[in-house]
This record gives C-alpha cells, structure tokens and sequence, in this order.
C-alpha cells in the first residue's frame, strides 16, 4: 500500500514537473540570435549583441504574457555555419524568431530556412538590396547600400567632384554600391572613370590604392564593411592620396563610428552618406547612446548596434500586436508597416518589401568634445530602397 501511495506521488511529480516544462515553453517566447561573434565581422557581433540586451533591459523580458529568451549563437562569420545554426534553433530550440545575420551571404544562405519553417527572419546588419526578397519572412531594419551609396552620387557633383574612382569589397554590398553609385553619378554629370573591387576576406588594399593614385581622379568612393574602415583609412594617408589631391568619400561603413575616434585627425573632413551616426542631434539618440556607454563601457554605439536595437523594438511590438499567440505568418504581418522613431531618426518597414524606410544624412568627420565623430550636415528623406528589383 505504501509502495502504491509512493509511486502515485512520484506519477504526480513527473506529470507536474512536465506540465511544468510545457507551460514554461508556451509561455517563452525565444529569439535565435545568430551573429558574427567570432572571425573578420566580430565587431557586428558585439555591437548588436550589446544592444539587442540593452533593449531588453529598458524594456522587460516579459511581452504579452510570454518570457523573451534571447539564444545567442556564434557564426563565426561562416555562411554555412549561419545556416546550419538557424536549423538547429528552428528544429530544436523551437525558435519564434531567428534575427541577427552579419553579412549578406548569412542572410541569404538562412532565406530557405525561414520560408520552410515559417519563421521570420529580422535581418539586423546585412545590406544587399536582394535579401528581403529571398524569404516572404525577412524583414530589416539596417539598411541598403543602394540606399545609402544614391545620396553621396547626388551631393559629388555638387560639390567640384567630376571624376571617380570606386573601390568596393567584392561581394553583395559592395557590387550594389558600385552600381547604384556610378549609374546616379552619371545621371549628374559626373563620371566613375574606374571602378576596383577589392577581396571580402583579408583585403590588401595597397595595389589598390596605387592605381587610384595613378589614375587621380577627383575623388575616391568606398565601401567596405563594418570593421575594415580603419584599414582603409590608415593606408589612404600613408600614401598620401590626400595630399595628391584626391578626396576620400565613402558609405557610412568607413568612418564606422565603432572605429571612427581611433583613426586619427586624418580622417577630419572625410565626407560620408549613411543612415546612423552616433552623433545624431535627436533626445532619443542622446539617449540610446548615454544608456549603450554606460552599460558597455569603451564602446560607442555604431550602426550595426542601431539595426540590432530596432531589431528588438520590431520583434517585440509583433509580439504584442498578436498578443503572443501569433505563429510566424501573424508576426511578419504584425511587422509590416510598424512605424517609430529610432534613434537613427524616423524610420518604417515598408508593408510591401519588408524593408526598411528611413532618412538619409550626409555626415561630415569634425571633432566634438576632442573626440571624431560623423557630423550630420544634411538629410534626404524617408528614402526607400533603389535597389528593389520589383
Ligand atoms: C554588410 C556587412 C557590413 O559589415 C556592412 O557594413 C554592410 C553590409 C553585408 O554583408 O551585407
């Protein structure tokens, strides 16, 4: 009898430990965030994990009724390694939502797997106009380099730049800026009289920049990515290109304001296109900047920390809008048009392309307080993506 009694006990046990899990798993809601923490792009893993925890701890980690668990997992900046990740958060951990993706090829190589699954996929840092149409379940909230490279175009000619030469990382991003850079210049009057692209990995740009050197046209237009600016910066000066007469222009990717103090006066007076500056003259940001320093000691916020923070106000507001019990086709359509002020400025995913719809600013390196910064000296606004291909 007593046996009975123990074993009965011990049913009751295990049947409430185990509703117990199951309650526990329908009440969180979990966020497979899958960056670059490790390898070449590491400091977009940094800057988005430090902000998307940030968000949490302004926010709460509870939204309607469910417990946010943040999943964090490393990619090692490895496209295959991104996709076999995302998998395992989907088939295992039961993911809500997978976020992050440091470069365009994590992105596009995760698409297949956020379609199977149904999953949304909110694409933080990658900027390659094609992304958001390889999955009806991505949407973004950093940018495009069309978007951005479009305004510098149209601010060259302007100003006494006739002649250019455009040096890009030869992947995605890069090839869109060259594009949407050198048709828009032409389109002004101005001319890219050569266009270089550079490796992804471990560029060398010294054989590069010798031959814009030779070539000396009136201005030399870059992008690279977050993380590779300040090589650039350092070896443009070394060889004296500005003092051959040649300006230094570029998307916000190079004067990345995770790099920015820390190159040098030489960088004064580089002029730059982007959507965020940590520098951005608006309460919000003053904020979001004040908040970011204070938990992450030595670290100013770049832009990647900005799409990873937005990324969170996005997934969080779905959330809410379904009340928690949205499936991944309920989220996405609670992401669509979600409307707000960022601290990068105003800015809305765009209900049609999944998109992000936000002002550009042209940025100009001064010294605020002894310290470089991006100083926003115009703005085009709520610019859509040039690069949609429908
Ligand atoms: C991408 C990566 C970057 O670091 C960046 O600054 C812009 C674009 C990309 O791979 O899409």
């Amino acid at each position: 009898m007593k046996k009975r009694m123990f074993l009965d006990a011990c049913a009751l046990a295990v049947a409430a430990l185990f509703s117990a899990n199951v309650m526990a798993q329908a009440n969180t809601f979990k966020i497979g965030l899958i960056l670059p923490m490790t390898g070449q792009q590491a400091s977009t893993g940094r800057q988005i994990e430090a902000a998307a925890r940030l968000y949490m701890a302004q926010n709460g980690d509870t939204v309607a009724g469910k417990k946010i668990e943040l999943i964090v997992k490393d990619d090692t900046t490895v496209p295959t390694v991104t996709k076999r990740l995302a998998q395992e958060l989907v088939v295992n951990d039961k993911v809500n939502v997978l976020a992050g993706f440091g470069i365009t090829p994590s992105a596009l190589a995760t698409a297949p797997i956020a379609t199977q699954s149904k999953t949304p996929q909110v694409v933080m840092a990658a900027a390659t106009s094609i992304i958001t149409e390889a999955s009806p379940y991505i949407v973004r909230t950093s940018f495009t380099l069309a978007q951005v490279s479009v305004a510098l175009a149209d601010w060259a000619p302007k100003n006494g730049i006739k002649t250019v030469v455009s040096l890009v990382s030869d992947y995605g991003p890069g090839i869109d800026a060259e594009k949407y850079f050198k048709e828009r210049l032409a389109l002004n009057g101005a001319q890219v009289i050569e266009s270089l692209r550079v490796p992804m990995r471990n560029p060398d740009f010294a054989p590069f920049l010798q031959k814009v050197r030779d070539l000396k046209p009136d201005a030399l237009f870059v992008f690279v990515p977050s993380g590779a600016g300040a090589a650039v910066m350092k070896q443009f000066l070394e060889r004296g290109m500005d003092k051959a007469g040649i300006r230094l222009i570029a998307t916000g990717d190079v004067t990345d304001d995770d790099q920015l103090n820390d190159m040098g006066d030489g960088a004064l007076g580089v002029v730059t296109s982007h959507h965020y500056s940590a520098a951005h003259p608006s309460a919000v940001n003053k904020k979001f900047v004040a908040a970011f320093e204070k938990a992450n000691p030595g670290m100013r916020p770049n832009f990647m920390a900005v799409g990873g923070y937005d990324g969170m106000r996005v997934i969080y507001e779905a959330l809410r809008i379904t009340k928690g019990v949205g499936g991944g086709d309920a989220l996405v359509a609670a992401m669509k048009g979600q409307i707000f002020e960022s601290p990068r400025g105003p800015m809305y995913i765009d209900a049609q392309t999944r998109d992000v719809v936000q002002n550009v600013y042209l940025r100009k390196v001064e010294k605020v307080d002894g310290k470089l910064y991006n100083v926003e000296f115009d703005v085009i606004k709520d610019v859509k993506d040039p690069g949609k291909t429908k």
